[in-house]
């Protein structure tokens, strides 16, 4: 059976990422987190103090930004290496939350990361989640599903995210961060936020998260039976 392209794009923290891990983890597949890759790319800016409106610095970062995924012995989890450093803990701080959209509207930016990500996956076999894979990065992925909840709730599952690892963040304030990136992410000239007239949607308001993955892996099935 040939492997599949899985593409998993939507709204800030949807639950994206949760689901695409569980459906590769079931499937055997790649997963790649491309939220990750433009978090890591805002963290190398503003540790470089570069400013975002510098284009002939932000180029020559990008030839000196080097993004890896590397599994967790333990705990088995997905960690991003920026430049050979595990910097996952770093690139999920509200700082960073609240810059990312800025940067991943850069053109020079996603051209470079979408080419990173089409590399990786071009052996297929992969779960890849974001914004614009169904669109841009894979408009040939064999299931796509675009991810859709209540702001509310999303931001109720941001903040216990974020207290789990310490952070305390008022609901209002995460709100607005999601409301902002929501409309920047889907307002940019460069591979905007939007559902491929070929992705299925999935609403994750009232549903779990054992729910959406058995959604995502039935159309894995279906699909890997067509082929
Ligand atoms: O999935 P995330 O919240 O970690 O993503 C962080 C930001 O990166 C998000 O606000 C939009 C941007 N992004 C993007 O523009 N394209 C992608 N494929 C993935 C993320």
């Amino acid at each position: 059976m040939k492997p599949l392209v899985i593409a998993i794009d939507g709204y800030s923290s949807c639950g994206k990422s949760t689901t695409a891990k569980a459906v590769a983890a079931a499937l055997h597949y790649a997963y790649v987190d491309t939220g990750a890759m433009y978090r890591g790319v805002t963290l190398y800016l503003l540790e470089a103090g570069i400013a975002f409106d510098d284009m002939a610095a932000i180029e020559q970062a990008l030839h000196d930004i080097h993004i890896s995924f590397k599994r967790h012995r333990t705990t088995g989890r997905n960690e991003l290496c920026l430049n050979g450093k595990i910097r996952e803990d770093d690139i999920r701080q509200m700082r960073i939350s609240n810059l990312v959209s800025e940067v991943s509207g850069i053109p020079m930016v996603r051209h470079a990361m979408v080419a990173q990500q089409q590399r990786m996956g071009r052996k297929r076999g992969v779960v890849m989640d974001g914004r614009d894979i169904g669109t841009t990065v894979f408009p040939d992925a064999e299931v796509k599903v675009f991810m859709t909840a209540e702001v509310e709730i999303r931001a109720r599952r941001r903040q216990e995210e974020l207290a789990a690892k310490g952070e305390h963040v008022e609901l209002v304030d995460i709100i607005e961060n999601l409301r902002k990136r929501d409309y920047l992410d889907s307002t940019r000239t460069e591979s905007p936020l939007r559902r491929a007239a070929d992705a299925v949607l999935l609403d994750t308001t009232h549903i779990t998260i054992s729910e959406q993955v058995d959604f995502v892996l039935d159309r894995a099935s279906s699909a890997l039976f067509a082929t």
